[in-house]
């Protein structure tokens, strides 16, 4: 599918498919999306030193490189991607100087450059492992603490905001883990709650009123 380089209203990049109309990312701001939905309302509440985070569409790294960013936690981040984004369009992302990272450019470049299917230690306290696989064949079970589900839309894949893909988030995370996505629709809260999540409505990022967060108690 064709993929385009654009610039959101934070003045961040993010990837768009004319194909689908459809971003990577927020048009309202990529990076402000990124700490509103998965930084201020998932890493910031989760108090354990130790925390394992699994992120549902890797995509540009962006998520993962804020987490970097923001925390000192031990953190063990798994992105699970099955269509990875080309060295030449991570080239085009402006994420370093966005996010005023110019210290950091060998983290975001190793972020990118590690091979897949193998867990790297990226500082001190950051490990990574990118796993090429589909959501549909996530069989984790009480692993993670913190899931980032930031699947493109339901509009264009329906088929990835159901129980069945839900039910495996569920199983995936320990004990009061989290799970934070950027979309407010009935239908995603109902598909969370059906599964077991207790599921909240949070205030959304710019340009969305609502967002969703659910807990496994
Ligand atoms: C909204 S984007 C993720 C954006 C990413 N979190 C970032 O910060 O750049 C959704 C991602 O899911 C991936 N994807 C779509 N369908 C998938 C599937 N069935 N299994 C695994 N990955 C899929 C896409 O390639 C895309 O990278």
């Amino acid at each position: 599918m064709k993929r385009e380089i654009i610039i959101t209203s934070d003045g961040s990049t993010t990837i768009h498919l004319p194909d689908w109309n459809e971003q990577y990312h927020s048009k309202h701001g990529a990076i402000q999306e990124a700490k509103h939905v998965f930084i201020k309302n998932g890493l910031d509440i989760i108090s354990d030193k130790n925390i394992s985070i699994l992120e549902i569409g890797f995509g540009t790294g962006l998520n993962c490189f804020i987490t970097f960013l923001e925390t000192s936690k031990n953190v063990d981040y798994i992105g699970v991607e099955a269509y990875p984004v080309d060295e030449n369009e991570i080239k085009k992302l402006n994420y370093i100087s966005e996010l005023n990272a110019e210290n950091q450019t060998t983290i975001f470049d190793k972020i990118h450059s590690v091979s897949w299917e193998e867990k790297h230690q990226i500082s001190d306290n950051f490990s990574l492992t990118k796993r090429k696989q589909f959501f549909e064949e996530i069989s984790d079970k009480n692993k993670f603490d913190l899931i980032y589900f930031d699947a493109f839309g339901a509009r264009v894949q329906p088929e990835l905001w159901t129980e069945n893909i839900f039910e495996r988030m569920f199983k995936a995370l320990k004990n009061n883990g989290v799970l934070v996505t950027y979309s407010a629709k009935g239908s995603v809260r109902r598909a969370m709650q059906s599964v077991g999540f207790s599921v909240e409505r949070l205030e959304g990022p710019p340009g969305k009123r609502e967002m969703l967060r659910g807990i496994k108690k």
